[in-house]
């Protein structure tokens, strides 16, 4: 019998990477005895309090998801009542990869504000802003934004600061999607505070970088989200076993191991990008992340497909997304751009 080879899932997505063992050492190690359920135990406390720190943000709650999908979507649907509006970019992930999701569990209309990658300039809210206190429409009540970008953008400081102050300035909430905000965080070598800017509720990715499964929330202002407990206990999302969660966001805090590995995806995405525009290829948006979207002539792509696994986002439109990993290694890159190279 023949053997059939599958293609390499090297950079299908970050999802596709294996756990940390650092993540993985400490799900044994917080398998000892019992602890209090559904998030009241010690380890739970403590990884809040890491997050809080991480981010600087004493005041804040701290909720964990399975999923960035749940995060998104608790953080949304506790913050809008069914006649409110959520603004989002229209490349984002709430728009066009959760099924629906936001607005089936908020009610809420979503609109898709014209972006570059991603980046929303702040003139695009006042549109919207223009309809607040007009009965006919739905109100716009919270935008959100993701840091990096589903483009593999980065917002700037500067940028993400003054967007997040005109959007409280036209009274709207802000909701960082940042299921790769540890990958913004390391490319801007900044805090993590500032790669957030003041934006009232953070989505902070943990299966992307290293975990085995589970996202965080970052509840900077629990006065606009009152319900959210309640939400995420709705969807099905306050784990039973929640210590298993935090131990891992604990693991992959100490010592800023979370940024560690996203630095380490972010350059090998540098390495990949520098390797491809070297052999003449075009990048179809700058890389400041741990993706690489390349222009690819359809021949090539169909001819890499028994190689490598990679997506293209859209079928009209010749571009295809290489995404680094935390465990993305140099001949990863080295052994794609050869095989690149070959089909070229
Ligand atoms: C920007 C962004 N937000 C949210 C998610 C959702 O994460 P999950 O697949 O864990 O639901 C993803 C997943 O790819 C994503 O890329």
């Amino acid at each position: 019998m023949g053997t059939v080879s599958a293609a390499s899932t090297a950079f299908a997505s970050d999802n596709a990477a294996p756990a940390h063992p650092r993540a993985l050492q400490a799900l044994h190690d917080v398998n000892e005895g019992t602890a209090a359920a559904y998030g009241t135990d010690a380890v739970t406390r403590r990884a809040a309090d890491a997050l809080r720190q991480a981010f600087d943000a004493a005041d804040a709650e701290v909720l964990f998801a399975f999923t960035g999908t749940a995060a998104n979507i608790i953080a949304l649907a506790s913050a809008v009542q069914p006649w409110h509006e959520i603004l989002c970019s229209d490349v984002a992930h709430v728009l066009l990869d959760e099924a629906g999701g936001p607005v089936r569990l908020s009610g809420a209309q979503l609109t898709r504000l014209p972006s570059d990658d991603g980046l929303i300039a702040p003139a695009q809210l006042d549109h919207r802003l223009a309809r607040l206190g007009a009965v006919h429409h739905s109100q716009p009540r919270i935008v959100t934004i993701t840091q990096s970008t589903e483009n593999g953008r980065v917002w700037s400081a500067p940028a993400i600061g003054e967007f997040v102050d005109h959007a409280h300035a036209g009274g709207l909430l802000v909701h960082v999607d940042g299921s790769r905000i540890a990958n913004a965080v390391a490319a801007l070598d900044v805090s993590p505070a500032e790669a957030i800017a003041d934006a009232d509720i953070v989505t902070v990715g943990g299966t992307k970088n290293g975990m085995l499964f589970g996202d965080a929330l970052l509840v900077r202002r629990p006065e606009h989200f009152s319900g959210i407990h309640f939400v995420q206990k709705q969807i099905g999302h306050l784990a039973s076993k929640h210590r298993f969660v935090a131990a891992q966001f604990l693991a992959m805090l100490e010592d800023g191991l979370w940024l560690d590995t996203a630095r380490h995806a972010n350059t090998m995405a540098r390495r990949l990008s520098t390797g491809m525009t070297a052999m003449g290829l075009r990048l179809a948006s700058p890389v400041e992340a741990n993706e690489v979207f390349v222009h690819l002539p359809a021949d090539v792509h169909r001819r890499l497909a028994p190689s490598y696994a990679v997506h293209q986002p859209d079928p009209a439109v010749p571009v295809v997304r290489f995404v680094c990993a935390w465990s993305t290694t140099e001949s990863d890159v080295d052994d794609a751009l050869a095989t690149l190279r070959v089909l070229l």
